[in-house]
């Protein structure tokens, strides 16, 4: 049994600000207290300290949030971020498949992950919701490496019998690698399957038919896709699918929409479909620097919430251009009011962390540094840069916090724990 005793200023929102006004949850000198890699303990420090009289205390400098969660990435993408000159589809067949192709190589896929998970670490990222590639041998390389780092990292197989030569399985294939993968890594560490069809144009109808079969006969995998992301998209969906209500309904015909689904963009919503994603409990991970890159569009926060969905934050690297989930929620908070709406900055720290994690179904474990949960956490730097500490000298809690994410990057990361180990220090490199 090993207690560790932290103190810092610790702030968390484990639940929606804007559904709960209790939801906010800020000790300006706080005592976190972790046995066995869990938070036991947590509150103001001289409330707290006397009952752990005599152990030693180590302090954390700077401002400790919970580890952030990822709601939607892309591995095998992070060397092509910045890849010039197209929109969504033009850009997976010119940058993305080629390299994706790649991911055949079992040593090529190993050295990419264990990169990414860094990059991960080195953000401030512990748990995320990640594609591999087509090839098994992708996700092996995966979760070797995170269960290797000890990370909450969910992942599967990509479905696409659709997808261009050297990058396609079939139904069959695709159904039998996935059910062995589900067989050979369910339960190790810390790690979660999603069944996970690339999006509706690169599956066949008999491919989402094996997908759904997946979910139902695996109530603990997700289901992960694309939904709604770019009009050229949505417009051969439209085409290939001429009797669906709108792109959502193609996968609800299939059985693919439910509360274990999490689908990325959802740029180009209708009320039908964002009315029925609530009542199925599905929801969306938002990729705002995505979204911008490829010049898909705005999420409307505004529309979303009308409906009540489940709404997470991800990078979606490589479309999306940074990896720190700070500077997403800066970039959530722009797309936002290109919409009319004010994300508050303790929201986007919710989708960030908590919000992102219920989406993915661990919001038990991990996203609100609550006792009982995994103590993974980030030590925020404020006065990261000299434009930053200008910034926050002075300021409140929220204007901080709101600096943080418009101005901060991986800088901005001091030191990011996993279940109470130091699994990054910025000292490092
Ligand atoms: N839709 C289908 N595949 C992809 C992908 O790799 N990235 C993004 N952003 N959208 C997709
Ligand atoms: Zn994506």
């Amino acid at each position: 049994m090993t207690l560790r005793l932290f103190r810092a200023e610790l702030l968390s929102v484990a639940t929606d600000p804007a559904k709960d006004s209790e939801a906010i949850r800020h000790e300006p000198d706080g005592l976190l207290v972790v046995e066995d890699g869990l938070v036991v303990a947590r509150g103001d420090y001289a409330t707290l300290v006397p009952r752990f009289a005599g152990l030693p205390v180590e302090h954390l400098p700077g401002l400790v949030v919970p580890g952030f969660v990822d709601a939607h990435v892309h591995y095998p993408q992070m060397d092509r971020i910045a890849s010039h000159g197209e929109q969504l589809l033009d850009w997976l067949e010119r940058h993305i498949f080629p390299a994706e192709m790649a991911f055949a190589d079992p040593a090529h896929a190993a050295s990419v992950a264990s990169a990414f998970l860094t990059e991960l670490l080195r953000h401030g990222t512990t748990s995320a919701l990640v594609f591999p590639t087509v090839h098994a041998g992708s996700v092996d390389a995966l979760f070797e490496a995170a269960l290797e780092r000890r990370m909450r990292i969910l992942s599967g197989k990509v479905l696409m019998d659709l997808g261009p030569d050297g990058l396609r399985d079939t139904p069959e294939s695709g159904r039998a690698e996935s059910e062995a993968l589900i067989r050979r890594w369910r339960g190790r560490g810390r790690l979660g399957y999603a069944v996970t069809p690339r999006f509706a144009l690169t599956s066949s109808d008999e491919q989402l038919v094996q997908a759904a079969a997946l979910l139902e006969a695996n109530p603990d995998v997700l289901l992960h896709t694309h939904l709604a992301e770019n009009r050229h998209e949505c417009a051969a969906v439209a085409q290939r699918f001429p009797d669906a209500h709108d792109y959502l309904d193609v996968y609800d015909r299939f059985g693919l929409v439910g509360p274990r689904s999490v689908f990325a963009h959802g740029i180009h919503l209708t009320d039908r479909s964002c009315a029925r994603m609530a009542e199925a409990g599905a929801g969306v991970a938002v990729c705002p620097t995505s979204n911008l890159f490829l010049g898909s569009g705005f999420f409307d926060f505004g529309q979303a919430d009308a409906h009540g969905m489940r709404l997470g934050l991800g990078s979606d690297i490589g479309a999306g251009t940074s990896f720190s989930m700070l500077h997403t929620a800066g970039v959530a908070y722009q797309a936002a009011l290109a919409r009319e709406v004010r994300l508050d900055p303790f929201r986007a720290l919710y989708l960030a962390t908590a919000g992102s994690a219920s989406l993915l179904g661990i919001a038990d474990r991990v996203g609100g540094l609550q006792p009982g949960q995994e103590a993974d956490f980030v030590v925020l730097d404020e006065a990261a840069t000299t434009l930053l500490a200008r910034r926050t000298a002075g300021a409140d809690l929220a204007a901080r916090l709101f600096a943080m994410q418009v101005l901060g990057d991986d800088r901005t990361v001091r030191r990011t724990y996993v279940l109470g180990e130091c699994a990054w220090n910025r000292g490092m490199g």
